[in-house]
């Protein structure tokens, strides 16, 4: 067997890397700069866009959809057909937006799919990154309570979904062990840096204006209408994580020490 891991260059793909060799897993990167490809793996230099890199691929897929639309993806999963895909996907995909199209497109070429919907990645928290460095974090709606989750455990479940038998046609819920609000987020990372930090809050248009610049008007009114809703209903935190890998989800503050200290 022959995994094809995209997104290999990334925060949770390279953990899935790391994961299939050490299973002794023959596995195989789809990356656009082959210099910044993970030692030790077969390497097909492409696009996952583009449906002549991807037919190049294993008998399983790690698959990453790192775009804010579904523009593009039935004619990129066309080359996976009948294999097992294992999709990075979000809770929101239950209301359709980028991750439920491709999810759909995924259901409409194999019966071997899992869904690894993550309620938010803590990496999110990387932005805070220079911010952190002053003392001062702003951002919109701090008292959002967020599962974020480690690349880590994403990764973990991604490995025993591609490998094992049992997982077709799962939807994970994929969280951190706890719900924390956005402040006590940015006040983790201050005591990972050795210093406090604390939140102040950004106006939502301010917000919107600068989200909207990156991620398209859209998606960020969407995304900050989601926060908004996570001041008074946190999101949710599951056992998947632990009922598919063996070990409990690791904690924010611990994400926060590997990433800031
Ligand atoms: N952030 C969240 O809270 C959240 C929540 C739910 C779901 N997700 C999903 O999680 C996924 C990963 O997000 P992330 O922020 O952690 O990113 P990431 O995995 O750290 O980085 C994106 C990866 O995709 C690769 N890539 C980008 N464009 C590509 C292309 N055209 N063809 C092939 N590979 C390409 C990049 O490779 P290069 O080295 O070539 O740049 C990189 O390896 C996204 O698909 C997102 O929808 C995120």
């Amino acid at each position: 067997m022959t995994v094809l891991v995209t997104g290999a260059t990334g925060h949770s793909g390279r953990h899935v890397v790391a994961g299939l060799k050490a299973a002794g897993v023959a596995t195989r990167v789809l990356v656009r700069d082959p210099a910044k490809a993970p030692e030790g793996v077969d390497v097909v230099q492409g696009d996952i866009t583009d449906p002549a890199s991807a037919a190049k691929g294993g008998d399983a897929v790690y698959l990453l959809w790192p775009f804010f639309t579904g523009e593009g993806i039935k004619a990129a999963v066309e080359p996976f057909k009948g294999k097992r895909i294992v999709y990075l996907s979000a809770m929101s995909a239950e209301a359709g937006g980028v991750w439920g199209d491709v999810e759909a497109a995924v259901e409409e070429v194999t019966d071997d799919w899992t869904f690894l919907r993550v309620t938010g990645l803590a990496t999110n928290a990387l932005g805070w990154a220079e911010q952190a460095r002053t003392g001062v974090v702003r951002g919109p709606y701090g008292q959002a309570k967020r599962s974020l989750v480690h690349e880590r455990d994403v990764a973990d479940m991604a490995v025993k979904a591609l490998t094992e038998d049992g997982h077709a046609k799962q939807r994970y819920l994929v969280t951190g062990p706890e719900s924390l609000a956005q402040a006590d987020q940015a006040r983790l990372v201050g005591e990972a840096l050795g210093k406090p930090v604390r939140w102040e809050e950004q106006p939502r248009d301010e917000a919107k204006r600068q989200l909207a610049s990156s991620m398209g008007e859209e998606f960020a009114e969407s995304a900050l209408n989601h926060w908004a809703s996570l001041v008074e209903e946190p999101e949710p935190v599951s056992a998947d994580v632990a009922r598919v890998t063996g070990h409990v989800a690791r904690p924010f503050a611990e994400w926060a020490r590997e990433h800031f200290s």
